[in-house]
């Protein structure tokens, strides 16, 4: 069932361009959502500084890498540098403020594994997460924002694919399939692997944007602006690029010996990284590098059984791409279980 299958792309493959391009621009956040969140954001910062001055808050994930659709939750990030800092009193505490200013649903949840409080603001309708100290989201949503500015063929691969995903129920990691940042770094990485390639690799580059938070070195380059038109020499289209990435993941990646490394650029060896065995529950089944953190394998969620899930997922969408007369429509069909 898994054995490798060499395949031509279908001959009226342009025809699907249009449907697809129309997905994509259904699914992006119209401007009056934008302004909600910063108003949401304004208002979070007001309350912030009564009782943190010097606290920052920073949108990351979905809402500030450009991979969000319209009506997604705003993910926040309180920074605070408090040395002693206990991350669940925080919380309790900012739950009680939030409370008291008259947000709704405001829940403190400090037993989770990024431990957040959440509540939905009545005045934009719009429900946010806010976590403590996480830094390094914050600049891994920079570079996914950097790398969808290069080419607009990454924001429109990523949207298709994060709406399957969700449309097929794999974009839920409690459930052991992957989260919508670890599909953006399969899109990005397939866009880097392209010949020739639609994007380049930016932690090759000369750096020009360095942090390092908690040891982890955050380097590469972000003048972005000079690299439009990098992929101009590929002209591989939205449907080609779809119908390319479903069948990588479904015939040709090599689950039981490769990584895929956003970071080089390239493919790595399981071997090389020691993610050839089991460790305590990360199995390492799909290995998919993160950019910054490279211990951290964004794959490590898989499961034996929701690996096979994935895997006959991506050769379904495979075939659907192949062989339907209209895959827009079977592609994103509801996954009734
Ligand atoms: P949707 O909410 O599904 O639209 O997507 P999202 O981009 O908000 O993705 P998700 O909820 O999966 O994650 C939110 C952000 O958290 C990501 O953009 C990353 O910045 C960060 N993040 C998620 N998972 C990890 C992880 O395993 N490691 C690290 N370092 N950051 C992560
Ligand atoms: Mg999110």
């Amino acid at each position: 069932r898994y054995m490798k299958r060499q395949m031509l792309c279908r001959a009226d493959i342009g025809r699907l361009d249009a449907p697809f391009v129309a997905i994509y621009e259904s699914l992006i956040p119209p401007e009056e959502e934008k302004a909600k969140q910063k108003q949401l954001l304004s208002l979070l910062e007001k309350i912030v500084g009564k009782e943190w001055p010097d606290a920052r808050l920073y949108i990351y994930g979905s809402c500030a890498n450009s991979f969000g659709f319209s009506k997604s939750d705003i993910d926040i990030c309180l920074r605070i540098d408090d040395a002693d800092v206990n991350k669940s009193e925080l919380l309790l505490k900012l739950a009680d403020m939030l409370q008291s200013e008259n947000l709704q649903n405001v829940q403190a949840l400090t037993r989770a594994r990024v431990p957040i409080v959440k509540l939905m603001d009545p005045a934009t309708d719009i429900s946010c997460d806010i976590c403590i100290n996480n830094v390094l989201a914050v600049f891994n949503t920079k570079l996914l924002r950097d790398y969808a500015q290069i080419d607009v063929r990454l924001r429109q691969l990523a949207f298709i694919v994060k709406h399957w995903a969700k449309s097929r129920g794999v974009n839920e990691t409690y459930q052991g399939t992957l989260s919508s940042y670890a599909y953006v770094l399969m899109c990005i990485h397939f866009l880097q692997q392209r010949r020739p390639p639609i994007l380049p690799c930016l932690q090759e580059m000369k750096t020009t944007h360095y942090v390092t938070i908690d040891n982890v070195v955050c380097a590469y380059f972000d003048q972005v602006e000079n690299l439009v038109g990098f992929g101009s020499n590929n002209r591989e289209s939205i449907a080609q690029l779809v119908w390319g990435f479903f069948n990588y993941w479904a015939y040709h990646h090599d689950y039981a010996n490769d990584v895929i490394s956003v970071r080089t650029g390239s493919i790595l060896s399981k071997r090389s990284k020691d993610w050839t065995r089991r460790i305590g529950n990360d199995r390492h089944l799909v290995c998919i590098e993160d950019p910054f953190e490279v211990t951290h394998d964004l794959g490590r969620v898989v499961d034996k059984r929701s690996i096979k899930v994935l895997r006959e997922e991506f050769e379904r969408a495979a075939e659907i791409m192949q062989y339907d007369f209209n895959p827009c429509v079977k592609l994103f069909e509801p996954y009734i279980p």
